[in-house]
């Protein structure tokens, strides 16, 4: 073993395989696993009714740049070798693009939706029949506010689930006993991240201690301390992270699809070992939603 020497605080070298090393340890290898999304073209999205702070129904949507946005999103996901399956739009329902909210499916089972607004509720119907066609056995409705992914999130080990705007808490002991998972429940106190997705994300839900990122102001005081409590090593994005929806971000384990905005978070990724890759949300942000919120993962 080679010892090299530096200058100790006094005159004498010390050696340097007795000291601290001054190379920053190596990120981690990160591994990327195949995944399995459902998206839906965002072909009659606008922005007519408002149901979150972002939401402006007198300001311009344009439709075609949101179609190109989501198109570039799929193509990144297949250039990343996963597969996208698609539901067809429907007229008069501008949220459906947002697949996340429409279900939750976990080792194949697959807990459906149940809208807090009326505007949206009718689409739970069209993903719960989607699922029915496209062979899964067990689906279940919720009989509580339930909007899937939007706040529900899967850790691989625990499912986190967020509520106080939207999902009600009741709705997280359902999905517990439908998807047979244990569930903590976290109270979202801000309306700008009115969703958990727009909150946190899981980096990795392979790994034996599963990583995420957040933006813990979105949280209660009590909620904040159970996310340090499980997740000592998170991530933790700055308020223009967070404020560009750059939580609402899509891992498989090894890229992570955010937000072009969220730099910091991106640079925070990189040095931990993952890939970050940006895209252009800025006209299905309008909705209040970013990448992820377009993705629903099927994890059959
Ligand atoms: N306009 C939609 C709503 O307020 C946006 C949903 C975004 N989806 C999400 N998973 N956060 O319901």
């Amino acid at each position: 073993m080679t010892t090299a020497s530096v200058l100790g605080s006094g005159d004498e070298p010390i050696a340097l395989d007795s000291a601290v090393s001054l190379v920053a340890p190596a990120a981690p290898v990160r591994v990327p696993t195949q995944r399995r999304y459902l998206m839906c073209r965002p072909t009659h999205f606008t922005v007519r009714y408002a149901i979150n702070p972002w939401m402006d129904p007198s300001q311009p949507v344009d439709t075609e740049r949101a179609v190109a946005q989501w198109t570039e999103l799929r193509d990144t996901y297949e250039r990343l070798g996963h597969t996208v399956e698609l539901i067809d739009p429907q007229p008069d329902l501008p949220d459906m693009v947002f697949a996340a909210n429409a279900g939750t499916v976990i080792g194949g089972r697959v807990l459906g939706a149940r809208f807090r607004s009326t505007e949206r509720a009718p689409e739970a119907e069209f993903y719960r029949r989607w699922f029915v066609e496209h062979g899964y056995r067990d689906v279940i409705m919720p009989t509580r506010t339930n909007e899937a992914e939007g706040d529900l999130v899967w850790t691989g080990t625990v499912l986190l689930a967020g509520t106080g705007f939207r999902t009600d808490p009741a709705a997280h002991a359902e999905a517990q006993e439908a998807l047979g998972v244990p569930v903590i429940s976290l109270q979202l106190v801000d309306p700008r991240y009115y969703h958990l997705d727009v909150a946190l994300f899981v980096l990795d839900d392979r790994a034996a201690r599963p990583l995420v990122a957040y933006y813990p102001e979105a949280f209660s005081p009590g909620s904040r301390r159970v996310l340090q409590r499980l997740f000592p090593d998170a991530v933790i994005a700055t308020e223009a992270d967070a404020a560009c929806l750059g939580l609402n971000a899509v891992s498989d384990g090894h890229h992570v699809v955010l937000p072009v905005e969220a730099t910091n978070l991106a640079a925070q990724l990189a040095d931990r070992g993952f890939d970050p890759i940006p895209v252009d949300i800025s006209e299905i942000r309008k909705s209040g939603g970013g990448p992820k919120c377009c993705t629903m993962e099927l994890r059959d």
